[in-house]
């Protein structure tokens, strides 16, 4: 039979991936509010509109979940996720697409807590069982200028990678069929921690500056905060890579950092846009993680903090 996806965060990310997996797979969202159904706008990339209607089932209930497409913000993924622990199996795939590197260490240290699950009796026969995790590395890019509008921005790759020792015995051939089906470029990654540093550095290196200077991707090059505090941030970074066992001189980090604000020059960031619509950010999980990061291994990492500090402030945050 065929598996339904669940997807958990029907915003822009989800909704993308929704929109496409709902013409060969059976797509479920798992939402907050009691609702059969969500209906909205897609619009692909071409432009071309479609309407779409995807069911939904609350967190409450008791469906055990095959594909879990996590797509919520990093700061809700750890609390979306716990409310659905009675739904887990250890046949459970979850699929992590958050942005910087804080949740998923945060998610990594609940899944190691074996006592979340023995207490579950679908758990209790499997000695040290738990649900495969894996993370979804993705440059896709979608938006959500309305609740009943979700716009493919630009087509992108997708590389999936075992996250725990469950996903590795099970593989991930299976989510990449279905996504290669539904027209997404996905590849397997053998060691996807690596995919997941490089975008950190990216994500550290572009996201805040376009929050604190108000301005597209591209524009930040020109910025003197940019230009006076690039060198160190590598600086910063490399240090953090070679700790993480990634190493990467702090050159190549800013020749990847020009690069891709370069690439993406007329992109409002998500960071940029929070900002906008008075959202709280990610900066937590990406410059606050690569902050706490360096501290804990004793390396300085003053230009992530202050960059950390002056996007909470703007945002009205605190660093969680
Ligand atoms: N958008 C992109 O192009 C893109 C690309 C690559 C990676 N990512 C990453 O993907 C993640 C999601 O980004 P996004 O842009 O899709 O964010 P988004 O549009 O804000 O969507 C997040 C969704 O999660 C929902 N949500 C939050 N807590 C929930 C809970 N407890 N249960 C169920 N749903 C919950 C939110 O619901 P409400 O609407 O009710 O608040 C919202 O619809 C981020 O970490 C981002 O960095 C995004």
């Amino acid at each position: 039979m065929t598996p339904t996806i669940h997807i958990l965060g029907a915003g822009s990310i989800g909704g993308l991936f929704a929109a496409r997996l709902c013409h060969h797979f059976p797509v479920t969202f798992v939402t907050r509010q009691q609702e059969e159904h969500r209906k909205f706008r897609f619009t692909d990339s071409s432009g071309q509109n479609t309407p779409i209607t995807i069911s939904c089932e609350p967190h409450h209930s008791n469906t055990p979940l095959e594909h879990l497409l996590v797509t919520t913000k990093s700061y809700d993924t750890l609390n979306a996720l716990q409310s659905l622990v009675h739904r887990l199996t250890p046949k459970t795939h979850i699929y992590l697409f958050q942005n910087g590197l804080g949740s998923y260490f945060q998610i990594l240290e609940y899944f190691q807590n074996l006592e979340h699950f023995q207490n579950l009796e679908h758990f209790q026969k499997l000695n040290g069982a738990t649900p495969s995790l894996y993370a979804a590395s993705t440059t896709e890019g979608a938006n959500r200028p309305s609740p009943g509008q979700v716009i493919h921005a630009g087509d992108g790759q997708t590389w999936i990678g075992s996250l725990n020792e469950a996903a590795k015995s099970a593989g991930c051939e299976s989510i990449i069929t279905m996504f290669r089906q539904a027209g997404f470029h996905t590849e397997a990654s053998p060691d996807i921690w690596e995919i997941l540093w490089r975008k950190l550095t990216v994500n550290c290196g572009i996201n805040p500056y376009t929050a604190i200077c108000q301005c597209p991707n591209g524009d930040i090059l020109q910025q003197p905060l940019f230009q006076n505090t690039i060198d160190s941030l590598c600086h910063e970074l490399e240090s953090i890579l070679r700790v993480a066992g990634y190493p990467e001189d702090r050159e190549a980090i800013k020749a990847r950092i020009l690069s891709v604000a370069e690439a993406t020059k007329s992109n409002i960031s998500s960071m940029l846009q929070d900002i906008r619509n008075s959202k709280p950010t990610e900066i937590s999980a990406i410059n606050g993680f690569a902050t706490d990061y360096a501290h804990r291994h004793g390396i300085k990492a003053d230009t992530n903090e202050y960059l950390t500090q002056q996007v909470l402030t703007l945002s009205g945050q605190k660093n969680t």
